[in-house]
């Protein structure tokens, strides 16, 4: 190494060169959107021609695949949440879903022929509202008709404090789940109330205790922050509450309040002190043990994890199950079609459970992703998470990153990136801007394709 000052500190100690000074990448709010995958659902459109399901992954490496189940119910709809899911639902409504769900496993597992599962999620919604025969009826599509053996497969399963009844825990436990996902958001009545997710405390901290009275190897807790009325020292709150059950795993989400939720309906002030909430929080964590793993996940350095299989999010595929779940293979991402508001909601998980076994095994919703758009779901995955190899990807693609996405130089060169070896890595300053940096490596054809999406 030279003796260089590392890209973090020449932006603190010396003004940036003439031609950077503007940088997009610099300016504006880092909170723009959250980039979890890509391409980002609202880019996806009906299929045409439509195609069949074993045809989509004939050609898939199926040996390390992720398989995600999704629940689309919920206690309540949560001010902020715009997530695909329905509140309140009758009795009969989740039945008729397991059922669908069953004959959507029996015809994906079909068409994959030979395949091995490396991780299991379970997500939503609230996977834990169905009552427990039925959430047992879900856990056996996975077991019987997929074949992963939940205590040999890394599981994580979301549940929310109310719904994590001591029933569905012992299920989970005596099926040998490793991950527990609580979403607690805030430990502050007032915080929820202003989310609109009204919640009490002392059912926060039974479930926690619930979950903590069995062996589940990684409790994971989200927070939110940037609620209105939130405040550094009640974030501080949330985080030491927390810590009384010394979670493996905190996932701190920047709220964010979208179009056609509770909160996007009325007007708000939340954007200005999300950052300052972040350095909080993320400074608290890494105070008490914790390392960072990316923007959102904090992981205790000396939690006792087993170690994992292989799967790698850029590379393996994903088979989603249920009307919210997206699939992913290397060259079409595929789900049912996604909305928010309850009537819409509604009507797309009627449709779905009335969906005949034939014609759950056809794709007729998604985008399909050419080489430059693989390279580049790749490239944003990586750096967002542990960072781009450009040996692996002169290895693989037998080209030089920094080509291909100039735009890493320029992060290179304004200290969103540093390199270590061979691999860029996001800095501090990266991780806190890595939401609006996954945008401007987005491809000119995503967003246009996401900017004239309509939510309904
Ligand atoms: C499927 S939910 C978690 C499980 C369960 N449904 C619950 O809410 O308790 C996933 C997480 O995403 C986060 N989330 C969802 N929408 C968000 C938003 N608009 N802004 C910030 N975080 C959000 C919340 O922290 C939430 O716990
Ligand atoms: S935050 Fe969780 S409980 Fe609330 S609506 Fe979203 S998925 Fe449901």
């Amino acid at each position: 190494m030279s003796g260089r000052p590392t890209p973090q500190r020449v932006l603190e100690a010396e003004p940036l060169p003439e031609g950077l000074r503007g940088s997009a990448l610099l300016t504006g709010s880092p909170y723009v959107q959250y980039q979890y995958g890509y391409p980002h659902k609202t880019a996806y459109r009906a299929l045409t021609p439509a195609r069949r399901v074993d045809e989509v992954w004939a050609a898939e490496d199926k040996r390390h695949l992720s398989l995600y189940v999704h629940v689309p119910f919920c206690e309540m709809r949560c001010g902020f949440c715009n997530l695909f899911t329905q509140a309140a639902p009758v009795e009969s409504a989740q039945v008729r879903f397991v059922e669908a769900l069953e004959r959507h496993a029996r015809v994906v597992r079909a068409a994959l022929g030979t395949a091995s599962f490396s991780r299991v999620a379970f997500g939503g919604g609230t996977p834990t509202l169905l009552p427990p025969p039925l959430f047992a009826r879900t856990l056996d599509v996975v077991e019987r008709t997929f074949g992963a053996a939940l205590a040999r497969t890394p599981t994580s399963v979301e549940t929310s404090p109310t719904t994590s009844t001591d029933e569905h825990l012992a299920e989970l436990e005596a099926r040998g789940t490793s991950r527990l996902s609580l979403g607690v958001q805030t430990f502050l009545e007032a915080e929820a109330m202003a989310l609109a997710r009204p919640q009490l405390r002392a059912d926060v901290e039974a479930a926690l205790d619930r979950i903590r009275a069995r062996r589940f190897a990684t409790l994971n807790v989200d927070l939110i922050y940037g609620i209105e009325g939130q405040t550094p020292e009640s974030f501080v709150q949330s985080l030491e509450a927390a810590q009384r059950w010394a979670p493996e795993e905190l996932y701190l989400y920047p709220l964010y309040v979208r179009p056609k939720t509770f909160l996007g309906k009325r007007a708000g002030a939340w954007d200005d002190f999300r950052l300052e909430l972040y350095h909080v929080g993320r400074d608290w964590l890494r105070s008490h043990g914790y390392t960072q793993r990316s923007m959102r996940l904090f992981r205790r350095a000396a939690a006792n994890v087993p170690e994992e299989p292989p799967y790698s999010c850029q590379d393996d595929g994903m088979v989603g199950l249920g009307v919210g779940a997206r699939s992913y293979t290397r060259a079409l991402h595929y789900a049912w079609e996604w909305a928010v508001s309850p009537g819409a909601v509604r009507g797309l998980i009627d449709t779905y459970a009335a969906t005949t076994e034939d014609e759950l095994g056809w794709a007729r919703h998604g985008i399909a992703l050419d080489l430059d758009e693989q390279r580049r779901r790749d490239v944003i995955l990586s750096v967002l998470a542990d960072g781009v190899d450009e040996q692996v990807y002169l290895g693989k693609y037998g080209r030089d990153v920094l080509s291909d996405f100039p735009l890493l130089r320029e992060a290179l060169d304004v200290g969103l990136l540093r390199r270590d070896g061979a691999v860029l890595r996001l800095t501090d300053l990266g991780r806190e801007r890595s939401d609006a940096l996954g945008v401007h490596l987005q491809s000119a054809a995503v967003t246009t394709r996401m900017r004239s999406y309509e939510v309904r």
